[in-house]
């Protein structure tokens, strides 16, 4: 099964800046895989990501997910299987500190109080964020720390499938081998990881499929564009 499809895809913020036109796409497939989004900034990455998230939904064309359009899935039902880091770590967290924020994701899940705490502590652990930040509010953290934060608050969940948009952004190389690992365990679980980055050696090491977005198109980067993207020519 593919996990996205998109036919005859046209995107334009206001009905004025296009991004994507007229885009026939499959992406993901049934085994878990580890997919990344690479193109020059303004590019769609996030425009892409954010479709996929069903965050945007005044396109043109359709895009399936696990073969059924995605307006045609409803939000509970869908939010249970797909999440997504946004690329801003501050438009994700809101609440008066970071342990909230993670606990937030679990709001509505079926668990004893002591459960989502654990699940929360287990999750600002694996992603390396010092016990003495949890109990503060994310614009008290460093930019690195913040997005550390933002990413626990979606990997608390167990979804499916995850959309992350630039999760090595501003990050320090150690949590970004952690990051390396986590993708890795995270895939070994059979989760599906869509995500972009600016980092090639990041996307080289950790990809099973590479995505070259330009020109308002979605390209699999095999060709030449991808090679001049990693510098090769
Ligand atoms: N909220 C918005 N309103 C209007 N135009 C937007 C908006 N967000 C993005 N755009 C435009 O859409 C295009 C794609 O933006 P997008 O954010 O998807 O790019 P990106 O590839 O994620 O870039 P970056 O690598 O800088 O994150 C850009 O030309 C941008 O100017
Ligand atoms: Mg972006």
């Amino acid at each position: 099964m593919v996990i996205y499809s998109f036919k005859n895809f046209s995107y334009a913020y206001y009905g004025v800046t296009k991004v994507f036109e007229n885009l026939n796409l499959r992406i993901g497939s049934n085994n878990p895989q580890i997919v990344a989004f690479v193109g020059p900034s303004g590019s769609g990455k996030t425009t892409l990501l954010s479709v996929m998230a069903k965050l945007v939904e005044d396109y043109s064309g359709e895009v399936l997910f696990e073969e059924k359009n995605l307006k045609d899935w409803k939000e509970l039902e869908f939010r249970k299987k797909v999440l997504m880091l946004l690329q801003s770590p501050e438009k994700q967290l809101f609440e008066e500190n970071i342990l909230a924020d993670v606990l937030y994701t679990l709001k509505y899940d079926n668990l004893t109080v002591e459960e989502k705490m654990l699940k929360a502590q287990r999750v600002l652990e694996l992603v390396g964020l010092p016990k003495d930040r949890w109990d503060k509010p994310y614009y008290r953290l460093s930019g690195g720390e913040a997005r550390k934060a933002a990413l626990a608050a979606v990997l608390v969940k167990d979804s499916e499938v995850l959309l992350l948009d630039e999760p090595t952004s501003g990050i320090d190389s150690e949590t970004r081998q952690e990051l390396y690992r986590i993708f890795k365990n995270l895939k070994r679980a059979g989760k599906s990881i869509f995500f972009s980055s600016h980092d090639v050696y990041f996307v080289k090491a950790v990809s099973d499929e590479v995505f070259f977005v330009d020109n308002g198109l979605v390209k699999p980067a095999e060709n030449v564009e991808k090679a001049r993207y990693w510098g090769v020519v």
